[in-house]
């Protein structure tokens, strides 16, 4: 876990309260955790969901993994501490999207049960909706699908410490919600997720 290294700091409250913003947004920001091997559905359903929600009028944005490490955590690698520093920053950068009342969909492997738990554990400080979703479908249709053809590379060598293949995913024991791609269609997908959005009166102020 990261230490604090700076000094002298002083926390600057603000004069808007947490109820104030979900009045102005009719909403409550929360973050939605996608969590799975590399091509389980993972951005592809936050894609769709974003969609959704933005043209039903709901503030809602994606952090996605491969973006983010294109520009934030372009000096992150693959190695565990280096995915643990890649989903410690998502986390916190997740928990300040849904401060400022967005519905934050997070897609990252996150194949350490520890880092996702430090995730949730920010936000459950913080008091907001950590909503983990497991999108578990199973290695041998993750591996049939590749569409980056990045599992054929991993058994060929080229990649090496490939999540699923030679770098360890560890399944969500609890997660509150689990969407096993093989079985539904993006659509349906799509759906449950909106149902656990109501339930949760998230979609209201
Ligand atoms: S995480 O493990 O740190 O959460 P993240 O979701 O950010 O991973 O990035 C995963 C993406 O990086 C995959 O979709 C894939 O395109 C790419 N990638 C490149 N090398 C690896 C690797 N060794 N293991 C997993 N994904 C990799």
């Amino acid at each position: 876990m990261a230490e604090q290294v700076g000094t002298n700091l002083t926390w600057h409250e603000g004069n808007v309260t947490t109820e104030e913003r979900q009045a102005c947004l009719q909403q409550k920001g929360c973050t939605i955790w996608f969590t799975g091997l590399s091509a389980s559905g993972k951005s592809t359903i936050a894609v769709a969901l974003e969609q959704v929600l933005i043209s039903r009028g709901h503030p809602a944005y994606r952090l996605d993994g491969d973006n983010v490490r294109m520009g934030l955590n372009k000096n992150l690698g693959f190695s565990a501490e280096d995915r643990a520093e890649n989903i410690r920053r998502i986390g916190e950068v997740c928990k300040l999207f849904a401060d400022s009342g967005m519905i934050t969909l997070s897609s990252f492997i996150s194949p350490y049960e520890a880092d996702r738990k430090a995730a949730r554990d920010l936000h459950d400080e913080a008091n907001i909706d950590f909503i983990e979703v497991y999108v578990n479908l199973p290695l041998e249709v993750a591996e049939e699908r590749d569409p980056k053809g990045l599992y054929k590379k991993a058994r060929a060598g080229e990649i090496k410490g490939f999540t699923g293949i030679d770098d360890p995913y560890e399944a969500p024991a609890d997660p509150e919600l689990m969407l096993p791609t093989h079985e539904l269609s993006i659509e349906q997908s799509v759906a449950r997720l909106l149902e656990m959005l109501e339930e949760r009166g998230l979609l209201s102020s």
